[in-house]
């Protein structure tokens, strides 16, 4: 299952990377060995206890293998582990984190920008709001299917926070934002591109109309969703969504989730290059080695791993961000699965559908009379599923959407449990035969259970 095929080109780039320092004093770090096989073998073995990531029957969160190339740069630059607080501890890793943030910039049609790499899309999305609350102190909205971190992070930075309405489709309800630009003043709005539970696409094009009218910040959280904006076979709301990121005031994606990079990768981006000043602080430790910007500079975390930069860079350098290019058609093929999924849950009258997918999030609950027996349902296929090695995930549906969607399960609970499966590699496409059959067989033995 695991590609051991592509180690062969560590070894080799390791010795290039090492004739960059030939001129030194020679100096061998040694290792014992011995010790080391042992603890690496036992490691090995308590890794055996995961879910199997990388492999397409792996079908339920949000969870992406990386590309090979950016596992080995990442592991390339761990010989170095550069900091990339700092130029003084992470010169190439920095040149090329400025490089590759420039390039989802582009993607995003800012023509300005400030931005930089983080931990994760909670840092990146706080660094936003923090901005967002220094030039416009005030009340922050955000869907009710809005990832949980933008409320959690308000109460960090104590700014007020509202969650505005989602619609059947789970996007932001624009008659509910209406309403509330109507009574109170609104600082900013944060539009998902991209939700969390769903793939719901909320309208950016829609929200940025209110906006020359009311005057507030539009944050655009597309941690999940941002790369989708490559495809050519996004529905007409989406598009219409994704082509107006560049009017936003700051957007976030993480690398992490849909651009193939390990955990550790986020992106914040500003297009009003301005913001920097926020950031402005002392250091009296760092900042020596050059007058050019350090990243530390423009970011709130200290240390980061410059390795994040590494991978990512090398990933865009083979595998571009252009339309209809490698990247975009493995982005396509997610997205083909899902609606190729939704298409067979619709058609099965065992099955209740939720809205057609926007990006490659599928989600759907069990016939039933009513709410709490299709959950039970949903529950023992889930758990079925899993016995035959088909990893899906479950999603508590909120009562307003499963209403909506499921009128005619009898409402004896607030909310309905739901199956969901995240279709993010792009084998899912071919794998969904063997999906579907699965899913069937589960959905069988949990009807006669
Ligand atoms: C839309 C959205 N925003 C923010 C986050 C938080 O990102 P992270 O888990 O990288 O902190 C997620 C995570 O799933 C997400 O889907």
């Amino acid at each position: 299952m695991l590609d051991r095929d592509t180690l062969k080109y560590l070894d080799e780039a390791l010795g290039i990377l090492e004739r960059g320092f030939l001129e030194l004093p020679g100096f061998h770090a040694s290792v014992d060995t011995s010790r080391l096989r042992a603890v690496l073998h036992d490691t090995a073995r308590r890794l055996q206890d995961n879910f199997p990531y990388p492999h397409p029957l792996y079908a339920g969160q949000m969870l992406k293998p990386p590309h090979a190339v950016a596992r080995l740069a990442y592991m390339l630059s761990m010989w170095i582990n550069p900091n990339n607080h700092a130029l003084d501890g992470g010169r190439a890793s920095s040149a090329m984190e400025k490089e590759a943030v420039a390039g989802i910039a582009r993607l995003f049609g800012y023509r300005t920008h400030l931005g930089h790499l983080c931990a994760s899309g909670t840092i990146a999305n706080l660094e936003a709001l923090w901005a967002a609350r220094h030039t416009q102190p005030g009340k922050v909205l955000a869907s009710s299917q809005a990832h949980y971190t933008h409320g959690r992070m308000c109460e960090v930075l104590q700014s007020p926070f509202t969650s505005v309405t989602a619609d059947a489709q789970g996007r932001m309800d624009m008659n509910a934002l209406e309403d509330i630009l109507r009574r109170e003043r609104v600082s900013t709005v944060v539009a998902t591109l991209g939700t969390t539970a769903l793939g719901a696409v909320d309208p950016l094009h829609d929200i940025l109309k209110l906006r020359d009218r009311h005057g507030f910040r539009v944050h655009v959280d597309a941690a999940y969703g941002g790369y989708f904006t490559l495809i050519e076979t996004l529905d007409p709301d989406a598009r219409a969504a994704f082509d107006v990121m560049g009017e936003a005031d700051s957007i976030v994606v993480d690398p992490h989730k849909h651009g193939l990079q390990p955990y550790g990768c986020g992106c914040v981006l500003f297009r009003d290059p301005g913001v920097g000043r926020f950031y402005r602080h002392d250091s009296p430790y760092t900042y020596f080695t050059s007058g050019d910007l350090h990243l530390g500079e423009i970011s709130l975390e200290c240390s980061r791993a410059g390795a994040g930069a590494v991978a990512l860079w090398a990933t865009q350098q083979l595998l571009p961000m252009e339309r209809g290019g490698e990247f975009a058609r493995g982005l396509a093929a997610s997205r083909q699965a899902a609606l190729a999924l939704h298409a067979q849950l619709s058609a099965d009258r065992r099955y209740l559908a939720g809205p057609r997918p926007e990006l490659d999030i599928v989600v759907w609950t069990l016939a039933a009379r009513g709410r709490a027996a299709a959950g039970r349902r949903a529950q023992a296929v889930f758990d079925a599923a899993e016995k035959r090695q088909l990893y899906l995930a479950l999603l508590r549906v909120p009562d307003e959407l499963a209403a909506a969607w499921w009128p005619a399960l009898a409402r004896d609970a607030d909310s309905v449990m739901a199956l969901r499966s995240c279709l993010m590699k792009p084998e899912h496409a071919d794998w969904l035969p063997r999906i579907t059959a699965i899913l069937d067989t589960a959905a069988r033995e949990a009807a006669g259970a």
